[in-house]
């Protein structure tokens, strides 16, 4: 298995041109099963997630085709990916291909509005929590799906076709809105969700079904109010930039002292972070072409953060503020209140000579002098980069293992921060 070396203490400087956002890809990657005409997708990043979207896609009979990059688009660094499902051969998703990839759940909703049946393998848990999908279940019944949960898999059928119904999600639901959202743009009759979230990647899925030629109003609120057309046709879509990726990008630069210019960043889908980073010091202003970070004071200042659904801190910066919190002046209280098991970053950080202590759902981080090199161990995504941002201050060497979690989400991550003068470099397994 690859491993990353990165020796600490340098200040990252320059720019960094951000990718298309993983988690907006991956539906709309899957809304290509909605039509029988092409779907384009422009600055689609390349990720493990993506080639295993793709792969499933495609055994669901999904002709796929990459287009290289379109470098004509300012701002623009990912592949053309063209979708066609002129016709669907399997419905069935199997549990060697949804096991690697929980996403994979946004095909039911897909294939069940399209095909009338979908066969999905339960994505079951992962590193930070239980993640059922009770909710997208509840949904599509109330869509007039019949649902068996069996052997494993979601065994669904809607032998009339889905109809329209009031869903109103008990909690927020990323991809149980997405999947929502998406069955209800070709079911008969009018879907509206209520409490529904609000992520910039709902959005972004929202506006694509729109050129698709799906009727939704309230995008970007809590309420959607979807009218179910006949057919969707072919369309052209920008997948809007990795808030995600972004976001871990300012806290390098924070806890660094660097200053980077995050190009392609929409100031507007991070407002929670850049509040956040202004109490404990760090700079930040929209430019011509992204947004500027850079740090404003010599000392840190811890700060609580709670995690909330968008607009609220995202779950998905969690691990990478922490780090950042690990070197600052004080103690910061960070509430995980999305997943239950998401601080697998922590004894990894304790390694590398943080101090912190964790009670249920909350960790208290008191802030040190300096973080000292270590090897480390990567469990999923976001804390394998929280170990990076820490190697990046840590006095001396840090050894970052099973990296493969890190290259689900993060295209090229060595190379961007070595251009901005980072000492670090992939060990090949
Ligand atoms: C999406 O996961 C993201 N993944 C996650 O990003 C992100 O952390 C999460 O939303 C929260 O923002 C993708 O978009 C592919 P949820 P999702 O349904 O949709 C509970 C990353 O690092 N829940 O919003 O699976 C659930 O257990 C990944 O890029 C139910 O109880 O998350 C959790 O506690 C990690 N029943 C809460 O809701 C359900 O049916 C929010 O989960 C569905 C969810």
């Amino acid at each position: 298995m690859d491993k990353m070396r990165i020796c600490g203490g340098v200040p990252l400087k320059g720019k960094i041109l951000i990718s298309g956002a993983k988690n907006a890809a991956l539906p709309l990657m899957a809304a290509s099963l909605l039509s029988d005409e092409t779907l384009t997708l422009i600055n689609v990043p390349r990720l493990a997630d993506i080639a295993t979207m793709a792969n499933l896609l495609g055994q669901h009979g999904v002709e796929l085709g990459l287009n290289g990059n379109d470098n004509s688009l300012p701002r623009i660094s990912g592949q053309t990916l063209d979708l066609k499902a002129s016709r669907i051969s399997s419905t069935l998703a199997p549990y060697d291909l949804v096991r690697k990839m929980r996403a994979s759940i946004l095909v039911l909703g897909p294939l069940l509005a399209r095909c009338r049946e979908a066969k999905v393998s339960l994505p079951g848990g992962c590193a930070i929590g239980t993640r059922p999908v009770d909710l997208h279940i509840a949904a599509l019944e109330s869509m007039g799906a019949e649902i068996v949960i069996a052997d494993g898999y979601i065994n669904a059928r809607a032998p009339k076709g889905l109809h329209g119904a009031e869903i109103v999600f008990p909690m927020v639901t990323v991809t149980g809105t997405e999947n929502i959202l998406m069955a209800a743009a070709i079911a008969k009759g009018e879907t509206v969700i209520i409490n529904a979230a609000r992520e910039p990647e709902i959005t972004d899925l929202a506006n694509c079904l729109a050129a698709m030629g799906a009727k939704i109003e309230g995008i970007g609120t809590d309420c959607l109010r979807v009218c179910g057309v006949e057919r969707l046709r072919s369309a052209k879509h920008i997948v809007v930039a990795d808030r995600i990726e972004a976001g871990t990008f300012a806290i390098a630069a924070a806890i660094t002292s660097g200053k980077l210019e995050l190009i392609g960043t929409r100031h507007e889908h991070l407002l929670s972070l850049w509040n956040i980073l202004e109490s404990i010091g760090i700079k930040s202003e929209p430019t011509k072409d992204g947004v500027m970070v850079c740090r404003r004071t010599d000392d840190l200042q811890s700060v609580d953060i709670t995690t909330e659904p968008y607009p609220g801190f995202p779950t998905d910066l969690q691990a990478q503020i922490m780090a950042l919190m690990c070197v600052s002046s004080g103690a910061a209280t960070i509430s995980e209140t999305i997943f239950e098991n998401r601080f697998m970053h922590v004894p990894e950080l304790l390694r590398m000579g943080a101090d912190i202590t964790v009670h249920n759902s909350t960790a208290v981080v008191r802030g040190v002098s300096k973080l000292k090199g270590a090897p480390v161990m990567a469990t999923d995504l976001r804390a394998s980069v929280s170990l990076a941002l820490a190697g990046l201050v840590a006095e001396g060497e840090t050894i970052l293992n099973r990296i493969y979690h890190l290259d689900r989400g993060y295209e090229r991550l060595e190379e961007k921060l070595r251009a901005c003068g980072a000492k670090i470099e992939r060990i090949r397994a």
